[in-house]
């Protein structure tokens, strides 16, 4: 993750890729994708995969539900987090709303070195920010560490507009030969 640096930071939680099913991985992120998927056992057209990283003290995002941006209907199968450290906060928190249906529960996730959390793609979800609340504004004081995630989206079709990562010209460094 330290060769990412700061590319993209703010954009982190928007920039996807796709990896089709059977593709080769083109480097060690690519490489856990597939181990998460197998570890998931989802049999589906490919993975959709992005590096979450945020302070819980200012999130990017909000309570959502995962859709693709363009066919704004289409839910994955499952969506997936793979956490690389625990932080203060910072909860995957996961409802059993659907589109049209309120939240009845809330179930929460602590982020834990090498945890992984799967749940179907279409339930409303979220962060919870360093006070394990919904997130708001940027929290005062200092921001911790930073929350990294491996984020991995299954689905049965490919979504609009996810390249892949070598048709993205991102995150070059991620395959640098050392
Ligand atoms: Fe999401």
């Amino acid at each position: 993750m330290a060769r990412l640096g700061g590319e993209r930071f703010r954009e982190s939680y928007f920039t996807t890729f796709w990896l089709p099913r059977s593709a080769k991985p083109a480097h060690a992120v690519e490489e856990a994708v597939l181990a998460l998927w197998r570890l998931a056992g989802v049999r589906c057209a490919g993975a959709e995969w992005w590096i979450g990283r945020a302070y819980t003290t200012r999130l990017p995002i909000e309570f959502h539900f995962d859709h693709d941006v363009k066919a704004g209907s289409r839910h994955p199968l499952f969506s997936s987090v793979f956490f690389f450290n625990s932080v203060r906060g910072g909860h995957l928190a996961v409802t059993d709303a659907r589109p049209g249906r309120e939240a009845t529960r809330l179930e929460t996730v602590k982020p834990r070195r090498n945890r992984y959390a799967i749940f179907p793609g279409d339930l409303l979800h979220g962060v919870l920010d360093a006070h394990g609340r919904t997130p708001g504004r940027p929290l005062p004081g200092p921001r911790g560490r930073l929350r990294v995630t491996l984020v991995v989206n299954f689905w049965n079709r490919r979504p609009t507009d996810v390249p892949t990562w070598a048709e993205s010209g991102r995150y070059r460094d991620l395959n640098r030969t050392r």
